[in-house]
C-alpha cells in the first residue's frame, strides 16, 4: 500500500555528487508530537469510559460526552472515571487537543462533522456486523473503516488506534515505559504530526506505541488483520504487523 508520509531523505554532496539515503526508522513516530493536555471523548460506553479512566490517571484533563444531555452520563462518568467531566459534545470538543470518537459505527452519522472541523480525531471504532447491522460501505471497505470515517469528517485529521484492544484490557494491561512485556498498540494516520501526537498519548496511557503507516495501512488493525485483540510486546507485535502487511 502507498504511504503518503515522508519515508526517506536523500542528501547529495554537491562536490562529489555522491548521495546518501536516510530512511525513517520503521514503526517509529514519523514527526514531533504536539502538546496535549485536554482530551474529549465522544461516547460514554464501555471503551469511552475505560479510556477516560486511564487518561485521567495518566494526567490528562478528560471530558466525556454522550449523544445528548450531559446529565444522562454524569453519574457513570463520576463512578467509572472520577476526575473526568461530563459535558455536551460541543463543550467537550471546544478547545480539546484531541477528540476520541468511541460510538458504535452504526451511530457515527449522529456525530456532527462540523463539530470536528480542525480537530485531531482518534478513531477507536470497529465495524461489527452483529452490533452494527449490515452497512455495505463498512462491510466492503478494502481501505479499512477509518478511511471512510476520515471522509465523513473532512475537516479533521483522523488517527486510527485503540480499536484492537478490548476495553477491559485497557486498565489491566497498562504499564510504565520500559517495563518488560509492556503491551504494544499501533497507530495509523495520513497525518504525521497527528500520528506522533497520538503515539505520545498512547505511551502516557501505558502502552508502547508503534507507527503502522497511513490510514489505509491501518486495515491490519481491524478484525482479521492479524493484530486485532493480540496482547504482545513491541517486538512480537512488530513481527505480526510485518506479516499482516506482507499478505
Ligand atoms: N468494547 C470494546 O472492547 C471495544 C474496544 C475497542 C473498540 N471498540 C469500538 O468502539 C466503539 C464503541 O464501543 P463500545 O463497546 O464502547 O460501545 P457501547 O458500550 O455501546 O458505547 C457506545 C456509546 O456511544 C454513545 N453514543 C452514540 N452516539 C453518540 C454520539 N453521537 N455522541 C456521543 N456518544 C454517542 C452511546 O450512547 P447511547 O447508548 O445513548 O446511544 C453509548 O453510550 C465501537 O465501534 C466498538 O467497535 C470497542
Amino acid at each position: 500500500m502507498g504511504n503518503a508520509l515522508l519515508q526517506s531523505i536523500v542528501v547529495v554532496d554537491m562536490s562529489t555528487n555522491a548521495s546518501v539515503e536516510y530512511s525513517r526508522a520503521p514503526y517509529a513516530a514519523p514527526a514531533h508530537p504536539r502538546d496535549v493536555s485536554t482530551i474529549a471523548i465522544l461516547g460514554a460506553g464501555r471503551v469511552g469510559t475505560a479510556l477516560a479512566r486511564g487518561l485521567v490517571e495518566a494526567g490528562f484533563d478528560v471530558r466525556v460526552a454522550g449523544p445528548g444531555n450531559p446529565d444522562q452520563i454524569s453519574l457513570i462518568v463520576e463512578v467509572v472515571a472520577p476526575g473526568a467531566q461530563a459535558l455536551s459534545a460541543a463543550d467537550a470538543v471546544a478547545g480539546a487537543d484531541l477528540v476520541i470518537v468511541a460510538v458504535p459505527l452504526h451511530k457515527i452519522a449522529t456525530v456532527d462533522p462540523s463539530l470536528l472541523n480542525g480537530t485531531l480525531v482518534v478513531d477507536v471504532m470497529n465495524y461489527w456486523e452483529p452490533i452494527d447491522g449490515h452497512i455495505p460501505r463498512f462491510a466492503e471497505a478494502p481501505e479499512g473503516t477509518s478511511a471512510i470515517v476520515a471522509r465523513m469528517f473532512p475537516g479533521a485529521q483522523v488517527v486510527k488506534t485503540l480499536n484492537h484492544i478490548g476495553y477491559h484490557d485497557i486498565e489491566s494491561d497498562r504499564r510504565e515505559p520500559g517495563d518488560v512485556g509492556r503491551r504494544a498498540l499501533a497507530v495509523a494516520s495520513d497525518h504525521a504530526e497527528a500520528a506522533a501526537t497520538v503515539m505520545m498519548v498512547i505511551d502516557k496511557l501505558g502502552f508502547d506505541p508503534i507507527y503502522a503507516g497511513d490510514l489505509a495501512d491501518g486495515v491490519v488493525l481491524e478484525a482479521g488483520g492479524g493484530v486485532f485483540g493480540v496482547r504482545l510486546d513491541r517486538d512480537g507485535f512488530v513481527g505480526l504487523l510485518d506479516e499482516g502487511r506482507a499478505r
